[in-house]
């Protein structure tokens, strides 16, 4: 865990934060990382998406990926994925990337780690 996290409950499920909200650009992911694990998170306009950072095709951090709209394009092989549902969108990724929603509270974003949204 680093300074950013603070775990909280819902009512539904455990929350894990990421990262304060305005710690977020336009467009430029940021990696928040949880026990190991890298998360990307995305600002595009008002809204916040998260998935896994590491790509399904290989080592790629979608963190350093570049951002279109709502998809990211790894930055390794440049296949892409929906960054609102982790869905493959062009090769050569196939496998979707785990994906959340987040729950913005108190200027910050968390997820429930464990119940991605394509699961
Ligand atoms: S590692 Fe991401 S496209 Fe290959």
């Amino acid at each position: 865990m680093n300074s950013h996290e603070k775990n909280m409950t819902d009512g539904a499920g455990a929350l894990t934060r990421l990262c304060d909200l305005d710690e977020l650009e336009e467009d430029e992911p940021l990696r928040s990382e949880v026990e190991g694990i890298g998360y990307a998170v995305y600002k595009v306009g008002e809204l916040v998406f998260v998935t896994a950072d590491l790509c399904t095709h290989g080592p790629g951090c979608l963190s350093d990926g570049l951002v279109d709209g709502f998809e990211v394009e790894c930055p390794f092989h440049g296949g892409t994925f929906d960054i609102r549902t982790g869905a493959a969108t062009s090769a050569p990724c196939e496998i979707p990337v785990s994906a959340w929603s987040p729950v913005i509270r108190d200027g910050a974003v968390f997820i429930d780690i464990a119940n991605p949204l394509n699961a």
